[in-house]
Parts: C-alpha cells; sequence; structure tokens
C-alpha cells in the first residue's frame, strides 16, 4: 500500500495538513513538555509536529515509513541549521521498529495509527510502544470516531472523483488540483482511498487505505497490549469526549 510512499503526496502535505497541524502540535506541546527524557513520533512524516518540538528544546526522535516524507524533513531540517537531523530520524516500520533506548513518552498524532490495516499489525505496533515505554512512560495517540451516516456515503463501489482542493507545487509555482474517489469496506473497516494530483497537464494517483477503529475495540487492544486509560480528550482543547468527534487518547503502562 502506497499511502505517503510515493512522491506527489509529500510535495503539499504540509500546505493540506496547515490549519490541523495547529491545534494538535498546541495539544501535544502542552502533554509533553514537562518530559525531560526523550520522546518518540511514530510516523512523523515531513516533522510538522517534530520540528518544532525540537526547536522547543524536547529530546525528541521520530521515524516513518516513507523516505519520501522523510526526504522533506531532512530538507526543512538543513534549511532551519539543523545538520544531524538523522541522528534523531529514521526510517522504520510502527510495527517493528527499533531502539536501543526506552522513551518518557511515546505519541501517534495526525491519526496515523490507522494506516495499519489489520489487528496483527495494531497489536504489535501496541506492544512494540509498550515495551519501548519506561516504567511511567506515557503513549498519546488521536484518531476520528467512525460515523455510520458518514461510511455508508461511500458504501458502495463508485469511481467519482470528489474536488479535495487546489495547493501550489513548492518548485513549479504550478497548481495541482486534488481530488478524490472513495470506497469503504464496512467488514474490513477500512476506506480504500484513490487520490488524484493534476497539474502540468497530466495526472496521477495514488492509494491509501485508512482502517476506523470503535471506542470498545481499541479499548479491547489497549488492554491486550498492557494499556491503562489516564485520559480520553474529545477534542484538542482538552474538552472531554462526548461520543462523536476526535478520540485523543492519554494512556499509562498498565501496572506502573
Ligand atoms: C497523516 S501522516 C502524519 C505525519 C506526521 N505525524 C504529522 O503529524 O504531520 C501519516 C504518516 O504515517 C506514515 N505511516 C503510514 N504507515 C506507516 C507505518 N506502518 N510505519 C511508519 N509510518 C507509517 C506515513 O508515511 C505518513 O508520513
Amino acid at each position: 500500500m502506497e499511502n505517503y510512499e510515493n512522491k506527489l503526496w509529500p510535495l503539499i502535505y504540509d500546505q493540506v495538513n496547515h490549519g490541523r497541524h495547529e491545534q494538535e502540535l498546541s495539544f501535544y506541546s502542552s502533554e509533553l513538555s514537562s518530559c525531560s527524557g526523550p520522546i518518540l513520533e511514530v510516523a512523523c512524516g515531513t516533522g510538522m509536529i517534530l520540528l518544532p518540538m525540537l526547536h522547543k528544546g524536547l529530546d525528541i526522535y521520530g521515524f516513518d515509513v516513507s523516505l519520501e516524507m522523510l526526504d522533506i524533513l531532512s530538507a526543512k531540517a538543513r534549511s532551519k541549521g539543523i545538520l544531524d537531523i538523522h541522528k534523531r530520524v529514521t526510517q522504520q516500520n510502527m510495527v517493528d521498529f527499533h531502539y536501543d533506548k526506552k522513551f518518557e513518552a511515546i505519541f501517534i498524532p495526525a491519526r496515523s495509527f490507522l494506516h495499519l490495516p489489520t489487528q496483527e499489525e495494531q497489536i504489535a505496533c501496541l506492544k512494540n510502544i509498550h515495551d519501548h515505554l519506561q516504567d511511567k512512560g506515557r503513549f498519546l495517540l488521536n484518531f476520528f470516531t467512525p460515523n455510520l451516516k458518514a461510511l455508508l456515503k461511500h458504501a458502495e463501489s463508485n469511481k467519482k472523483l470528489i474536488p479535495y482542493g487546489r495547493f501550489q507545487h513548492p518548485d513549479t509555482r504550478e497548481n495541482i488540483e486534488m481530488s478524490f474517489s472513495q470506497k469503504n469496506d464496512l467488514s474490513k473497516q477500512i476506506l480504500y482511498i484513490t487520490w488524484r494530483f493534476s497539474f502540468g497537464g497530466e495526472s496521477h494517483e495514488t492509494k491509501m487505505q485508512v482502517r476506523w477503529i470503535y471506542k470498545n475495540e481499541f479499548q479491547l487492544l489497549l488492554r491486550f497490549a498492557g494499556f491503562k486509560i489516564s485520559t480520553l480528550y474529545g477534542d484538542f482543547d482538552k474538552s472531554s469526549y462526548q461520543g462523536d468527534n476526535e478520540m485523543i487518547w492519554v494512556l499509562e503502562k498498565a501496572g506502573t
């Protein structure tokens, strides 16, 4: 599965996610600002969260499966005079990543955990995170609450392209028109998205999979992997979860 492992998404990723990231960055920065030990961002992408947190003085590390996203992160780091970013950021998979150190906190912003398509991979990832946390370590992540009405809207196979937005090629400045088609598999709980990027008189397509997760389902996964729930927020402003908004989990190792 491609997801962000292509040359197209990384080109415009920061433009697409500009507004959303402000809120996430402010939430995770405030939650993690008290950490004096190392922090790990799983699936750090182009560094929209990692680089500002590093700038704030946090001892942050990150990895991502997409070399193309990491190339953008490295270029941004270089432009800020950070020449040794490779000591902090590597290419790894969240299912089987490895570090020789343990972290005070591990977090997965931007719903990246939903890119794991099977329960086996979800459990392997959660257990691996558990193994990489210090004894009183915290694990934070967010993803959306599945909305049945919205899921049913794309339940039938439909190749119809839905306009998504107009962005700018960072090198040539030409417009990139983005659109997508979507098919939701209600039994596998997977959104299959085909993204289309049109620019320079040509169109290119990439594929993405997002596996939605229900609240009770995730609670079971957490129990299985040895986590207990500290807080479940419903918004990045730290308001409580009401059942229909973003799920923002703050978790601890069970038994610590
Ligand atoms: C929505 S982006 C989030 C990027 C970044 N955390 C941010 O806040 O901007 C999702 C990221 O997850 C990464 N990803 C998807 N599957 C992954 C996997 N199995 N292991 C590691 N990274 C993965 C993608 O390459 C992509 O960079």
